[in-house]
């Protein structure tokens, strides 16, 4: 991994970006993030010009219309995708230039992804499923189920461990995609509309694991429009059109 930290940071002309650095409370810095996507001759202005920082242990949601740029702008913070300018520090670490390889080392141990449809590999058992991304961090098999089947039972899924995909509920899928999230235990927690596709009393379980995780250590940025997940929310951010509309409330 690139070893371009806050403490190689020198250049203060960087859109003021130094003195933000030294904010220790800061987790996540974006600084005049743009991402672009090229279609022909037609460029679609995804994120336009954002700048957006997230204190350690917050909760934040982001809210606005579809096609805002609300994923895209999530990709950008948690590291899935690279923006096409602008900066990104992420745990004092400069992920916005980071090349793929290195991107996806730092992803995989900083960043747990919750998606809308789960993204589970459809091939694979629950537990095979969150012990993948373990695996990946080269943790030690024995390690690896052994953590799996201790989220697997806090998520509630101890008896669906063999069930494939397929063989799950909606709920139940996305309990494994959070416990697959978590088996690395990183700091961050990045949700996209993750109770978006369930029925009310897996919502409210997937809410209740959300209000435990803020509970914690964790940070936590959701993109969501449940006004129940909202309600858990540090501050809530309007989206629109790539860029923030409104701060809606900010707690701290
Ligand atoms: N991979 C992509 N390629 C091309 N256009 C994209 C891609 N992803 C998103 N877009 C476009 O970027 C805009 C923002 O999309 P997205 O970030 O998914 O918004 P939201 O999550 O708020 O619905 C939309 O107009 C969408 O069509
Ligand atoms: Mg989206």
């Amino acid at each position: 991994m690139k070893d371009d930290t806050l403490v190689e940071f020198k250049d203060p002309n960087e859109n003021n970006l130094a003195e933000e650095l030294t904010k220790t409370d800061l987790i996540i810095i974006g600084k005049d993030l743009v991402k672009n996507y090229e279609i022909g001759d037609f460029i679609v202005k995804a994120v336009d010009g954002v700048s957006l920082n997230v204190k350690f242990g917050e909760f934040i949601v982001i809210k606005g219309p579809s096609g805002a740029g609300k994923t895209s702008l999530l990709n950008l913070l948690g590291g899935l995708d690279s923006p096409n300018s602008g900066i990104i520090y992420n745990q004092g670490v400069k992920i916005s230039d980071m090349d793929q390889e290195s991107l996806t080392l730092f992803r995989l141990m900083n960043s747990g992804f919750i998606f809308q449809n789960y993204n589970l590999i459809s091939t694979l058992t629950a537990e095979e499923n969150v012990m993948f991304p373990m695996n990946l961090s080269g943790m030690k098999l024995e390690e690896q189920r052994n953590r799996a089947v201790k989220l697997l039972k806090e998520m509630r899924l101890g008896d669906r461990r063999e069930h494939l995909p397929f063989q799950l509920s909606a709920g139940e899928q996305q309990r494994v995609a959070i416990a697959r999230a978590l088996s690395n235990d990183p700091p961050v927690i990045l949700a996209d509309e993750p109770t978006a596709n369930l029925d009310k009393k897996s919502s409210q379980f997937i809410r209740d694991l959300f209000n435990e995780l803020k509970n914690g250590e964790k940070t936590i940025i959701v993109v969501t429009h449940d006004d129940d997940l909202i309600a858990l929310a540090d501050k809530v951010i309007l989206f629109d059109q790539g860029n923030i509309i409104e701060q809606e409330r900010d707690l701290n």
